[in-house]
């Protein structure tokens, strides 16, 4: 299939305007109650009002035209933080959560992130592949048709190498556009556990220059929190993968205020991520760098935390972008919309910050901006048909998905 028409959808996208959007400009979509995309070998062609594309399709040959029947069309979410990648789920751990245990204190038992190691580097390739893909194709159905992928619960070289692997398969067997992390500073595994500078070493000296060789990673993160890698390990983490190639992330001020949102200004990372504790001061320090916040509003439902504080975010010009999270531990859920209702009715963003946020923004966040995250002329045509008249829907329907159908470069994958 060629040049494919798509006429009579509500057509609401973020306008890109070159740089992540931030501030009075976060909210920045652009609507068309009548609209109609045209593409061309998965990519936009035209789009705009029914009128002008129908116009524009007047002298071409179309192969194939999909009336919408009035559906909103948005663009395919794009999902900048996520742990997908994992061989079992942690039930147990969530029941006692419930009954009072804390995140890190299950993690300094032992549990937490290092009981995912465990059955990580237990898995043999195909299987980590296999429960990953699952998830995977979870998310499309949600209407996520990007995303990053952390790896993080191998902690040791060959097992990150794996993970890595099969992220990158991930995003040859899927429609999906896959983005992977390397990240081997996700805790101190427990053979480290009486000498975790050791790791720190091991970080610098073997696993970074090994996954810079492996070549399928992008971006570099690290758990930057109490019990886990200071600001002062974390820097240097960084800046040898800086040195290595890669560009930087960090889980900043999740649990306590530590300074890792601050860490993330010095080193004008891509992004921080979390931000649940971040002080304003460090906040400002990150509008003035640019440095995106990747917000994970479902990671402070699950663990029952005050959320991010969005509004401050964006009155002070740091660019928010919206994930998952999803992870066995802190955050088990595979869906954007839900994440998107929960950023407007707990965060208080209003639809079109969110949509930003969640598309536009986020594709900044793993650097995939200039070909998805909005619905513009030369980007491809992923894009998401809702049962729905505008993306309120997304919030106003709660608990299911109003992603109908999930189009990526054109064809209809979900
Ligand atoms: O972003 N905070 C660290 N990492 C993940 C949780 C991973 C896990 O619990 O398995 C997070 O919340
Ligand atoms: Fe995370």
């Amino acid at each position: 299939m060629l040049t494919t028409l798509f006429r009579n959808a509500a057509i609401y996208t973020p306008v890109d305007e070159g740089k992540p959007l931030a501030g009075k400009l976060q909210g920045h979509v652009r609507s068309w109650e009548r609209g109609a995309l045209l593409c061309d070998k998965g990519i936009i062609t035209a789009v705009g009002s029914e009128e002008d594309v129908l116009a524009k399709a007047k002298d071409m040959e179309v192969d194939m035209e999909v009336d919408c029947q009035g559906a909103c069309m948005i663009p395919g979410f794009v999902d900048p933080h996520t742990h997908i990648c994992f061989a079992e789920r942690r039930e147990k751990e969530f029941s006692m959560r419930l009954a009072g245990a804390s995140y890190l204190d299950i993690l300094k038992a032992g549990g937490g992130i290092l009981s995912s190691v465990r059955s990580v580097r237990n898995a043999k390739e195909e299987e980590l592949l296999s429960t990953t893909l699952d998830n995977v194709l979870t998310a499309l159905s949600f209407g996520t048709t990007s995303m990053e992928i952390k790896s993080g619960y191998g902690l040791d070289t060959e097992t990150e190498l794996k993970m890595l692997r099969v992220i990158e398969r991930v995003g040859k067997e899927t429609p999906l556009d896959v983005v992977a992390t390397f990240m081997g500073a996700h805790a101190i595994p427990e053979e480290y556990k009486s000498n975790p500078e050791e790791y720190v070493k091991l970080l610098i000296d073997e696993m970074i220059p090994a996954a810079s060789k492996q070549g399928i990673a992008q971006y570099c993160d690290v758990f930057c929190e109490e019990g886990v890698f200071s600001v002062e390990q974390s820097r240097r983490i960084l800046e040898a993968a800086r040195n290595r190639g890669f560009k930087l992330k960090i889980h900043a001020d999740e649990v306590h205020d530590l300074g890792g949102a601050g860490l993330a200004a010095e080193l004008e990372t891509a992004s921080a991520e979390h931000l649940l504790a971040a002080n304003e001061e460090n906040l400002k320090a990150m509008a003035e760098k640019g440095v995106i916040a990747d917000l994970l509003p479902a990671t402070a439902y699950s663990l029952k935390k005050p959320y991010a504080k969005a509004r401050k975010m964006i009155e002070l010009g740091v660019p928010v972008a919206l994930a998952t999270d999803c992870n066995p531990g802190s955050s088990y859920t595979e869906s954007m919309p839900f994440v998107f209702g929960l950023a407007v009715l707990n965060m208080d963003m209003t639809v079109e910050e969110a949509l930003v946020a969640s598309t536009l923004n986020a594709a900044y966040s793993i650097g995939l901006n200039h070909k998805v995250g909005s619905l513009e002329v030369g980007k491809q045509a992923d894009f998401l048909l809702l049962d729905g008249e505008t993306p309120a829907i997304l919030a106003y329907h709660a608990g299911v998905s109003p992603v109908v159908e999930v189009y990526k470069k054109g064809i209809n994958v979900a």
